[in-house]
C-alpha cells in the first residue's frame, strides 16, 4: 500500500520521518527519496536478517540519509531519544511479515517444505515458538489458535497437540501441519486457503507479542511526533485493526467521561485528527500481483495537540 501511505504521510524534503517496519526497505526507500538529502529516515527491524539485506541494498543505491536500527518497536520513544534531537514529522508502522522472512528456511513462518518452529522475528526477545507449542496449557494454547487465529477449531487442534507431544515434542513445521491436517474436517481443506494459515499466524503473533508491541508503540507515538506530523499504520490482522481503531478512536476524543456522567471530569482532549474515516484497503491491481495484500488495512492520523 506504498503510494496510500505516502498520500497519507506525505513526507516533504527536509523531514524527519519514522520507518517502525523496515522489512525489505520498500517504504523506507520511497520515504528517503521524498524526504531528500536534508531529510532522514529512521528505520528499525527486530529482525537482524532485515538489517543486513537493508544496509547491503542502501549502500548499493548510495543512499545516506536512512539510519537503521535493529530493535523491536515496542521500544521506538527510546530509539527516537537516542537518534533524534526533538520530534518526528511521521511515523508508518507495515504489520506482520515480510516476503524474506517468509521465504527464510532457517525459520518456521512458512508452513511449507520442514523447517525449525521458529516463528521469532528477533532471536531473544520473543520466545520460543517451539517451547510455547510444547508446554503451554490446554486452555493457554487453546486461546492462541482462538483469539490471535480465530481458528474455528482451536480446542480440538490445541488438545491433539498436546495429546502429540506426550509421545513425541514437535520439533518442525511438519510436525504441526500434520497435526493440523489431522484435525481438520474435510469441508475446510476445500476452501482455497490452507487450513495451516491461522494456527501460522496466530502463533507468529505470540510468539512475538506483536499487538503488545503494537500497542505500547502507538501510545508512545504520541511523545514522538510534532504537533501537525502523520502517523500511518498498515494492519493485515482484525486483532491488529481493532487496535490502531480503538487508540484512533480514544486519542481523537475530548472527554472520556461514562455517558452517565453530568459533567466533564476526566479532562481528557483530543490529541489526533483521524485522516481516514474507514480504513483504506489496497487497489484491485495490488491484490492480483500480491494475494498476501487481500487483508491489508491501512489507517491514519494527524497530530493536533
Ligand atoms: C511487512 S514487513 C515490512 C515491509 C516494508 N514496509 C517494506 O517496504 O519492505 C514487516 C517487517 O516488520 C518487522 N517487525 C514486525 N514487528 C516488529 C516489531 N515489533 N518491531 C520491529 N520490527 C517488527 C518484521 O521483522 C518485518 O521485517
Amino acid at each position: 500500500m506504498l503510494p496510500e501511505v505516502l498520500s497519507l504521510l506525505n513526507p516533504k524534503p527536509g523531514q524527519t520521518i519514522i520507518d517502525c517496519t523496515l522489512g525489505g526497505a520498500g517504504y523506507t526507500s520511497a520515504i528517503s527519496a521524498a524526504v531528500g538529502q536534508k531529510g532522514r529516515v529512521i528505520s528499525l527491524d527486530a529482525d537482524q536478517m532485515a538489517i543486513a539485506n537493508a544496509t547491503a541494498l542502501l549502500e548499493e543505491k548510495g543512499v545516506k540519509n536512512v539510519t537503521l536500527v535493529h530493535e523491536n518497536f515496542k521500544n521506538v520513544a527510546s530509539v527516537v531519544a537516542e537518534h533524534l534531537a526533538g520530534q518526528a514529522d511521521g511515523i508508518v508502522f507495515d504489520l506482520g511479515l515480510s516476503s524474506a522472512q517468509l521465504a527464510d528456511e532457517t525459520r518456521g513462518f512458512s508452513f511449507q517444505g520442514e523447517r525449525p518452529l521458529d516463528m521469532a522475528f528477533g532471536a531473544g526477545e520473543a520466545q520460543s515458538t517451539q517451547h510455547l507449542l510444547n508446554s503451554s496449557s490446554l486452555s493457554d494454547l487453546t486461546s492462541i489458535f482462538r483469539e490471535l487465529g480465530e481458528e474455528p477449531q482451536a480446542y480440538k487442534l490445541a488438545k491433539e497437540i498436546i495429546t502429540s507431544r506426550k509421545v513425541k515434542p514437535l520439533r518442525t513445521t511438519k510436525d504441526l501441519v500434520d497435526i493440523i491436517l489431522k484435525i481438520t474436517p474435510p469441508r475446510y481443506k476445500t476452501t482455497g486457503i490452507h487450513p495451516a494459515t491461522k494456527a501460522f499466524q496466530a502463533l507468529r503473533l505470540a510468539t512475538n507479542d506483536e499487538l503488545g508491541s503494537l500497542r505500547t508503540a502507538l501510545h508512545d507515538s504520541l511523545e514522538i511526533l510534532k504537533i501537525g506530523g502523520r502517523i500511518a499504520v498498515v494492519s493485515f490482522h482484525s486483532g491488529e485493526d481493532r487496535i490502531v481503531k480503538q487508540w484512533m478512536k480514544h486519542e481523537s476524543t475530548d472527554c472520556i467521561c461514562p455517558s452517565t456522567a453530568p459533567v466533564c471530569v476526566c479532562g481528557h482532549l483530543a490529541s489526533i485528527k483521524p485522516l481516514t474515516k474507514k480504513p483504506l484497503i489496497p487497489a484491485s491491481e495490488e491484490t492480483e500481483n500480491n494475494p498476501r495484500a487481500r487483508s491489508a488495512k491501512l489507517r491514519g492520523a494527524e497530530k493536533i495537540r
